[in-house]
């Protein structure tokens, strides 16, 4: 599904002594299906990786193959086309719009108009997710009106509501008590057991990382496979 081929990313400009090198040659092949976890210290590139691997950002050298498309090949529609209708994401602050409801707040990314199907049909998939999150009974109401994990919850709703093939998630636990952050974990392997959605998930906590699936370490600016901390 994904493949990432000697990945390199340096920050700072060309005219600038000393840039940042972030990452320093990532190789990486993600099968469909598959629930990886990407665990590593702050700053190590954590999010650098997960941007680089949904389109959000380039890599300085190497490559980005997505379904088998080299990503630096296609154009601007065709890279919005494949975050909006392939990818879902989760970021850690989740930006859910305060004066919308949590149910409007799932339905944005339709918005966009890229898919034919119908409002109506759009509305239900909501629904059925948000019932999926255990949000059923918390539609109409706003995220001010909600705990941390309800919140991000609807975020992990929202991010599927264009039934992505991939699902990224950078610290989808990052604010939340333990209790919750096991609602989460346990959400994002069901979602990957029952609907076979590819999961690849950034945390800095190494029991959320077991739980979730295969865990690999970002450290000095390489991915070491099947770390354990
Ligand atoms: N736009 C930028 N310009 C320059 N340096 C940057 C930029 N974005 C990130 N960095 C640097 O790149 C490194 C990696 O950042 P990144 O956000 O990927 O880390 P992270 O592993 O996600 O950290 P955390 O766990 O704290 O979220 C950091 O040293 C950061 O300061
Ligand atoms: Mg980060």
């Amino acid at each position: 599904m994904v493949e990432l081929v000697d990945v390199t990313k340096d920050y700072g400009q060309a005219d600038q002594p000393v840039g940042v090198h972030v990452l320093k040659g990532i190789s990486l092949k993600i099968e469909p299906g598959q629930s990886v976890v990407i665990v590593g210290p702050s700053g190590c590139g954590k999010s650098t990786l997960l941007n680089i691997i949904g389109a959000l950002d380039h890599p300085t050298s190497g490559r980005v193959l997505f379904d088998g498309r080299d990503l630096a090949g296609l154009n601007d529609r065709e890279l919005a086309r494949i975050r909006n209708r392939e990818i879902g994401f989760v970021f850690q602050l989740h930006h859910l719009l305060p004066q919308c409801t949590v149910l409007e707040n799932v339905l944005i990314p339709t918005l966009a108009g890229v898919d034919n199907s119908s409002p109506k049909a759009a509305h239900e998939r909501a629904e059925q997710l948000l019932e999926r999150v255990g949000l059923a009974d918390r539609m109409v109401h706003r995220p001010g009106e909600l705990s941390g994990g309800q919140r991000q919850r609807v975020a992990v709703a929202r991010a599927l509501i264009n039934r992505p093939k991939l699902l990224l998630a950078d610290e989808p636990t990052g604010s939340l008590d333990e209790e919750a952050s096991n609602d989460v974990a346990e959400l994002l392997v069901g979602l990957n057991r029952d609907e076979g959605v590819t999961l690849i998930v950034v945390t800095h906590s190494q029991k959320l990382a077991q739980r979730i699936g295969h865990v690999m370490e970002l450290r000095g600016g390489t991915l070491n496979d099947g770390a354990q901390a």
